[in-house]
């Protein structure tokens, strides 16, 4: 197939872009790299020895899209770009509405207009809030606490309600749960700009030498060890739950949640990266962070037995690719 990946340069795009090539799609890359680096698309192409096409573009550019998609004739999109940071959403909300949702619109509004009948959305497992795990699809979609995890759930309605208007048009919104680790080449990964917020990218830089330790956000969690349980899942593993999502040939509006169905607290995370890569983690226990959860994680049975895909990495193979 002929996928037209819309940030395509960033952490989990990128991954994507390298499965889909693996696989034998025809892959057009668009980002306006805000977050990424051009270098990058090099660097899918040392990883796949096979071509793709990388176009500077925003996805909120209607005119530029409809040519891009005139030119190309697309079978399906995938619609990664968007900002993800969760501090700066609640600090500048309007840059987060306004991109986040000004994308998904625009891009849905060209791919009815042009035909193109799959439509891959990354949404996120933030839609449950503070909702009881292990999480299935049909759990209820609870308060969002800042204005990303709101834009991640008004894109979903948005799609949704565009595809029951539209029956050519087949959506599928994937709700990831915590995506870590790298491609195994070392050549593409996750780098944040700044202070890292996430966990993961936190504790690599602290291994490198760049922090001097970690911060973990309260010990007093009803949970194994008192620290907050997350859905870790490999960005490899994801990455192919896209390709597999985009082969399931799906028809209407179909939800899955991309994870592993375990949860790993921050203290077991943080023991299994020093005994795995031999590394000394310095970290201080510190006072919750406001917007957090004790636990999260996923029901991945309608993945498993819809997509035929379920994560093969586990936490030591996640934390020494990281
Ligand atoms: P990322 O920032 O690494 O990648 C996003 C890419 O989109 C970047 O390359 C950026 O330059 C580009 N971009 C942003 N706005 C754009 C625009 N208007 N036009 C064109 N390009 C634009 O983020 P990621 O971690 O790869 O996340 C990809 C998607 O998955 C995002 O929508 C994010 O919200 C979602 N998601 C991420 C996580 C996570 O923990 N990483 C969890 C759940 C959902
Ligand atoms: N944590 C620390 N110290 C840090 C960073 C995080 O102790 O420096 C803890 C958090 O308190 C939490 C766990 O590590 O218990 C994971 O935190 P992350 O920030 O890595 O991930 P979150 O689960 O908070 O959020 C992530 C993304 C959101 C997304 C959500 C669900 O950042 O965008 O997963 O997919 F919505």
């Amino acid at each position: 197939m002929k996928i037209l990946v819309t940030g395509g340069l960033g952490y989990i795009g990128s991954h994507t872009v390298v499965e889909l090539l693996e696989k034998g799609h025809e892959v057009v890359i668009i980002d306006n790299l805000y977050n990424s680096q051009k270098a990058t698309h090099d660097k899918i192409t040392a990883i796949t020895h096979k071509p793709s096409t990388f176009v500077k573009m925003d996805a909120t550019n209607y005119e530029g899209l409809k040519q891009l998609c005139k030119k190309h004739q697309f079978d399906g999109i995938i619609h990664f770009a968007g900002y993800k940071a969760v501090g700066e959403s609640v600090a500048k909300p309007l840059m987060y509405y306004y991109n986040n949702l000004l994308s998904t619109i625009t891009l849905a509004r060209v791919a009815i207009e042009e035909g193109i009948n799959k439509f891959i959305f990354s949404s996120s497992a933030t839609v449950y809030g503070d909702g009881v795990s292990p999480l299935n699809e049909e759990a209820p979609l609870m308060e969002r606490t800042n204005p990303y995890g709101e834009t991640k759930a008004m894109s979903e309605r948005i799609l949704t309600d565009v595809a029951k208007a539209n029956p050519t048009l087949n959506v599928i919104l994937l709700r990831y749960f915590n995506p870590v680790g790298a491609h195994k080449s070392g050549l593409i990964g996750e780098v944040p700009n700044g202070t890292p917020n996430n966990l993961m990218p936190y504790i690599t830089q602290v291994a490198k030498g760049l922090r001097d330790k970690l911060y973990i956000f309260g010990n007093d969690y009803p949970t194994i060890d008192g620290t907050g349980v997350r859905d870790y899942i490999h960005v490899v593993d994801l990455a192919k739950g896209h390709v597999a999502a985009l082969e399931a040939n799906k028809t209407g509006v179909n939800i899955y949640n991309l994870g592993t169905g375990k949860g790993t607290s921050v203290l077991e995370l943080v023991n299994a990266f020093m005994s795995v890569n031999k590394v000394n983690i310095p970290y201080e226990i510190t006072s919750r962070r406001a917007g957090d959860i004790a636990t999260c994680y996923a029901n991945v049975n309608k993945a498993k037995k819809e997509l035929k895909w379920e994560a093969k990495y586990n936490v030591e193979d996640m934390v020494k690719d990281a």
